[in-house]
């Protein structure tokens, strides 16, 4: 992992051990303005032959359509099995591209330059690739690590707000699975980050891709249980998502599924009511939401939480916290219990 501000410009510095062939950039519509040709440059500049590829901006483009127009571009330029993808842009891109990346002639090399605050704290590591289906999120991907992450913090002085404080949530999550001391960080820090303030920014990304870090090199390919802790906010998170259909953003969901994860916890009596509004406050501060206001369909809801794919032998796999810095995994919640969290939301 690269990580510097102005890293994007010097691509091909870092990329300086790969000897240049074929490239393809994936950004999506947002991005390919803002930094493909310059991105572009800099390859050809280094000797790299360059093409690109683009697509809609928005999950909804994260399906196995736009990957096949991908292949379709791949197959076109002739892209050889010692080439490299760049996946340049947030979540969605680096999912979609190191996807396509993964699965042209059973996997070729590729690179991730993340461009969100989502991407930079959390998707850019890990190597986890996927596209949606109609029935649920990431159905469909693999564990196809990047060769390199290049993450120029830079880029998050063109990115709306409200995105900037979507990522955020990842890195509250990895906060609370990670000490006192880490959301004692955030909480002090909570302005500066806000205000992109560069310093602060780049000892946030790291510290996120440290702790990310230690737990996937821990737990490569989910086998363990180590990295389900990661999906803490998720699982009910990702129900919102579905549910809400684009109106709410990755990160938004997952405080939204943090929130209702410690309302669970609480009941359960893991934890108290001060951590819990700590939580809430801390999510607040970075503006997200802890309450749903679009109204949802409960019944729907509860049932794709049950068609998740961490739903194992009919239960549902939860992480709760025990405490700041103690999470467990549970799968002895009743649906009730879950269905009233949701509840709690509004
Ligand atoms: N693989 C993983 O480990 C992992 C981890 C976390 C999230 N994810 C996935 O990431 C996705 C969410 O990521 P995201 O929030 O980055 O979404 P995103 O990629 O859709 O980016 C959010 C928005 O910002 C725009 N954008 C990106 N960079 C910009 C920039 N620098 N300036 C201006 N606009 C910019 C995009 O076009 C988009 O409209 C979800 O699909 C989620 O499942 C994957
Ligand atoms: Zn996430």
């Amino acid at each position: 992992v690269v990580l510097g501000l102005n890293a994007l410009s010097e691509l091909p510095k870092w990329m300086g051990e790969i000897e240049p062939t074929r490239a393809l950039i994936i950004f999506d519509s947002n991005v390919g303005p803002l930094y493909a040709s310059g991105t572009a440059t800099a390859l050809e500049r280094a000797g790299w032959k360059v093409s690109g590829f683009s697509f809609r901006a928005g999950e909804q483009s994260k399906t196995l359509a736009t990957a096949s127009r991908a292949f379709e571009v791949l197959a076109e330029i002739k892209m050889p099995r010692d080439g490299i993808v760049v996946a340049l842009g947030g979540g969605v891109v680096s999912d979609l591209a190191g996807f396509v990346a993964s699965t042209w002639m059973r996997g070729i090399r590729w690179i991730n330059c993340p461009t969100t605050m989502e991407a930079d704290v959390d998707a850019c590591l890990g190597g986890k690739t996927a596209v949606n289906l109609p029935a649920g999120k990431n159905l469909v991907g693999v564990f196809h690590d990047p060769t390199m992450v290049v993450v120029d913090p830079d880029c998050l002085s063109t990115l709306p707000r409200r995105d900037v404080c979507a990522g955020l949530a990842e890195a509250v999550k990895h906060a609370l699975l990670q000490s006192n001391d880490e959301l004692a960080w955030l909480e002090t820090n909570a302005e500066k980050i806000l205000t992109l303030d560069p310093l602060t920014i780049c000892e946030l990304i790291e510290r996120n891709l440290r702790f990310k870090g230690r737990i996937v090199t821990d737990d490569p390919h989910e086998t363990t249980g180590r990295r389900i802790l990661l999906n803490f906010g998720h699982t009910i998170g990702h129900a919102i998502e579905k549910c809400a259909k684009g109106d709410l953003r990755h990160g938004e969901c997952v405080a939204l599924g943090m929130v209702a994860a410690c309302h669970i916890a609480q009941r359960a009596g893991l934890i108290g009511d001060e951590t819990v509004q700590r939580i809430n406050a801390l999510l607040a501060a970075f503006e997200l939401p802890t309450r749903l206001d679009l109204s949802l369909d409960r019944g729907a809801l509860l049932e794709s939480i049950l068609l998740d794919k961490k739903a194992a032998g009919g239960k549902v796999r939860l992480v709760l916290l025990q405490g700041v810095g103690a999470p467990v995994i549970r799968n002895d919640i009743a649906p009730d219990w879950i269905a009233e969290a949701f509840d709690s939301l509004t």
